[in-house]
């Protein structure tokens, strides 16, 4: 199916685009006559503000207080064309997200500046498609084609927003003169129409604290968070229920069949799954999920649900195949989690962010010294961080809307910084033994582990929201056992 030949826009500037090789070449008129009439009000008037619209309006409430007297411009994003007339699927900008609890395609939220230093916020919306000039069932983005939109009525009620035409805000933010700043990235529409307003700095500042204000999660982000490792726990099961299956198959049955339980729950997935079966577990993004799985082999997933409100979990399990660890994988294994446990435990309001990196790595030095693979002591292993030959990466990172949750955050607020109740974190050390790697024995080779879990910061410690799954070598078997019976 393709959209088909319009007639010209009566409404509008713009004729409706046209499509070349469509089997219609044009649009009688009495049939475009007869598609303007005859459709039900279909206008929704008892809708209630997503459960999200408290908080947002909080989080505008902190960002207008940052910048008095400037206008800020954050754009949802615009759909990404895979070829022709398709598109990629769509997700809005993460800060776009976290200010309004909307998810469409093409919005604009416009913080104006007022007097008093405080914003009016706008949240500019693509409405309903007009039935006057065809665009309902001629555009491509037309409600016939993509589906019903809310009216700018119902974005209100839905938002607790004023909400404007989508198609006029770039015209209106050319026109307006003052300071503005811009999140980058998202809608080139928009960039375009400001780009002699903004500068590079500027708007690195305002992604910056964007990226900030959410470093601290709000109690409702915190039940969507556990939503979604709920649901990546049952992800999990499913993937063990099929392990026998799999075995005949591939990595690529795994990636099916996580996908899966994530649709099943109306769900996405937050990142791409890593279904990295045997020497695969080594590469750290192993998402090509393309090669065989196979008994007596480790199975590294690394995969996260994304609830339909855009929060992600990130966990990861290394089962063995069949099973059950052999002894070198058990040995490898049961230091990984000896070190994601240091690194657990070292989760707590007031410690530095670091520390839990510093206490997972320095087990796992201490492994690799006490196995013959680098030479003490652990302290000058660990200042000279020989580890990372097998070790590779950091010990975690925060989470929430993103994977990589708060990424732009000032050094000093982020991996310099103190942890809070409220944040949520992923502690989650591996050990990597390459299949070409001649230093180490080789029974050694080919074996990679992780284990990630989700850790929200709390007023006493911390909470695993992934404890539903289990972490210990042999629990790990007693529940694949129980799963597969
Ligand atoms: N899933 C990517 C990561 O663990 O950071
Ligand atoms: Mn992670
Ligand atoms: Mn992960």
């Amino acid at each position: 199916m393709a959209e088909e030949r319009a007639p010209e826009n009566p409404e509008g500037d713009e004729p409706i685009k046209k499509r070349k090789n469509g089997l219609y070449p044009a649009v009688s008129d009495e049939l475009a006559e007869v598609m303007k009439s005859g459709w039900a009000d279909t206008e929704l008037h008892d809708l209630q503000p997503v459960e999200q619209a408290p908080y947002a309006a909080k989080r505008r409430a902190a960002l207008s207080a940052r910048f008095p007297g400037e206008r800020l411009v954050i754009p949802a994003g615009n759909l990404k064309t895979r070829a022709n007339d398709t598109e990629y699927a769509f997700r809005p900008s993460t800060e776009y997200a976290h200010l309004t609890g909307d998810r469409t395609q093409d919005a604009v939220l416009v913080l104006e500046p007022r007097a008093d230093g405080g914003h009016d916020a706008t949240a500019y919306l693509l409405p309903r498609s007009s039935r006057e000039n065809g665009e309902f069932w001629l555009d491509g983005q037309g409600e016939l084609w993509t589906g019903r939109r809310n009216s700018l009525a119902e974005g209100e009620r839905l938002l607790g927003l004023p909400c404007r035409d989508v198609r006029k805000a770039a015209d209106e933010l050319r026109e307006k003169s003052g300071a503005v700043r811009v999140v980058r990235g998202h809608d080139a529409g928009v960039e375009a129409a400001l780009h002699d307003k903004v500068t590079a700095e500027r708007d690195a500042e305002l992604k910056e604290f964007l990226s900030e204000l959410r470093l601290v999660k709000d109690d409702w982000e915190v039940g969507e968070l556990q939503k979604a490792v709920d649901s990546t726990v049952r992800g999990f099961e499913d993937v063990v229920r099929v392990l026998d299956k799999a075995e005949a198959t591939s990595e690529r049955y795994i990636e099916g069949t996580f996908f899966l339980r994530a649709r099943i729950e109306g769900n996405d997935i937050g990142y791409g799954s890593i279904c990295a079966a045997g020497p695969h577990a080594t590469t750290l993004h192993w998402v090509r999920n393309d090669g065989p799985v196979r008994a007596g082999e480790l199975l590294l997933l690394d995969a996260g649900v994304e609830t339909h409100t855009l929060y992600t979990a990130d966990v990861t399990r290394t089962l063995p195949i069949n099973g059950r660890f052999t002894d070198i994988q058990r040995k490898i294994y049961d230091a990984v989690h000896e070190s994601q446990q240091a690194g657990i435990d070292a989760v707590k309001p007031g410690a530095a962010y670091r520390d839990f990196h510093d206490a997972a790595q320095r087990v796992l030095a201490e492994k690799l010294v006490e196995w013959g693979l680098l030479d003490g002591p652990v302290e000058r292993v660990l200042e000279l961080a020989l580890q990372r030959r097998w070790t590779l990466h950091g010990t975690g990172h925060m989470l929430g809307l993103d994977v990589h949750d708060c990424a732009a955050a000032r050094t000093e607020t982020y991996v310099d910084g103190t942890l809070e109740p409220g944040m949520v974190l992923t502690v989650e050390p591996g050990l990597y033994f390459q299949s070409d790697d001649l230093t180490v024995p080789e029974e050694y080779r080919g074996i990679g582990v992780r284990i990630e879990d989700d850790i929200l910061v709390t007023a006493d410690g911390n909470r695993n929201l992934s404890a539903g799954l289990p972490r210990r070598s042999e629990d790990i078997e007693a529940w694949m056992a129980g799963l597969k019976a």
